[in-house]
């Protein structure tokens, strides 16, 4: 006889790991994908203490949780910690989403497609034969360098105030494509770019990297990756009379459906997602 229970939804857990996590929009974006494709899943926010990364996975794992999104600063430690990881992932150096895989922890970075998705998808600018300049050469950075050489831009230029940084995560990424790096001062004498990436700290202590005038290119696009406000870079990308701005929201919810899609092998719908967020974010 079936037991009446067996027809119970069974509900999945995930959950993100940070610190600081309180200001995470990752529940509220993950309910509101699971809601829109009837996934019966219970997301939350866990902030794990510097040094105790490893056992909070650990007890997630143990009490049947089926993945994970890692956030700030752990992203790295969890690249050294899983079992398997995707090929994005392993360039990347850094993993922003677990799966558990047979009691395995597989993982995969998906803040580079997120952003390419955001570009592409909802800002509507190809990558495909455009000049790029990255500015960062942290985590950020080099999340992202993949997914975007995968989209077989001209070149991308990685710059950074550290130029050495700059110069070996080009380093790294050589055989995707065309890829260099340098410092602000070498900018002067450039060519305009189609693209520019803010992917430095910069935005976080209100301070604008020292880009020259004139280095944006016509139809050009500025984009940063921080969002909740109008950083000085996307004011700056104003004055320069750079029509299409973009924050990067985008990029959190393209790389949450990446996420998501991982895990429960759904495609959520982004677009009414973002809506939601720019909404509360502008009260
Ligand atoms: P993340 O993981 O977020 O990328 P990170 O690894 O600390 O953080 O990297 C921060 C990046 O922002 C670096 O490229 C840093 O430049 P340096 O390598 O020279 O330190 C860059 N950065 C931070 N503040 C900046 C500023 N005011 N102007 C330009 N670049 C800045």
């Amino acid at each position: 006889m079936t037991d009446i229970f067996d027809f119970e939804p069974r509900v999945d857990d995930y959950a993100v790991m940070g610190n600081p996590i309180k200001h995470s929009k990752s529940p509220q974006i993950h309910s509101l994908f699971a809601a829109q494709t009837n996934q019966a899943i219970n997301y939350t926010a866990i902030q794990v203490d510097s040094g105790g990364f490893r056992q909070a996975v650990g007890n997630f794992v143990a009490h049947k949780g089926k993945g994970l999104n890692i956030t700030v600063p752990f992203k790295e430690e969890a690249w050294a910690l899983v079992d398997e990881r995707s090929e994005r992932a392993e360039r990347a150096g850094a993993i922003n989403t677990i799966k558990l895989v047979d009691n395995k922890l597989v993982g995969d970075n998906t803040d580079g497609v997120g952003l390419v998705n955001d570009l592409t998808n909802n800002y509507q600018i190809a990558i495909t034969g455009k000049q790029i300049l990255l500015m960062g050469a942290g985590g950020a950075a080099r999340g992202v360098l993949a997914p975007l050489l995968t989209e077989k831009p001209q070149s991308i230029v990685i710059v950074n105030r550290t130029p050495g940084k700059a110069k070996e995560l080009a380093e790294h990424f050589a055989e995707l494509g065309d890829i260099k790096g340098c410092g602000y001062e070498e900018l002067a004498k450039s060519r305009p770019f189609d693209i520019i990436i803010n992917a430095t700290a910069a935005s976080l202590h209100g301070e604008l990297p020292p880009l020259p005038d004139s280095i944006v290119a016509n139809n050009g696009c500025c984009y940063d990756m921080m969002y909740g406000h109008t950083t000085p870079f996307m004011q700056w990308a104003e004055q320069q009379g750079v029509t299409t701005i973009a924050d990067g929201l985008g990029m959190l919810v393209e790389q949450a459906a990446e996420s998501f899609y991982i895990w429960r092998g759904v495609r959520p719908d982004t677009g009414t997602v973002l809506e939601t967020l720019r909404k509360e974010l502008a009260h």
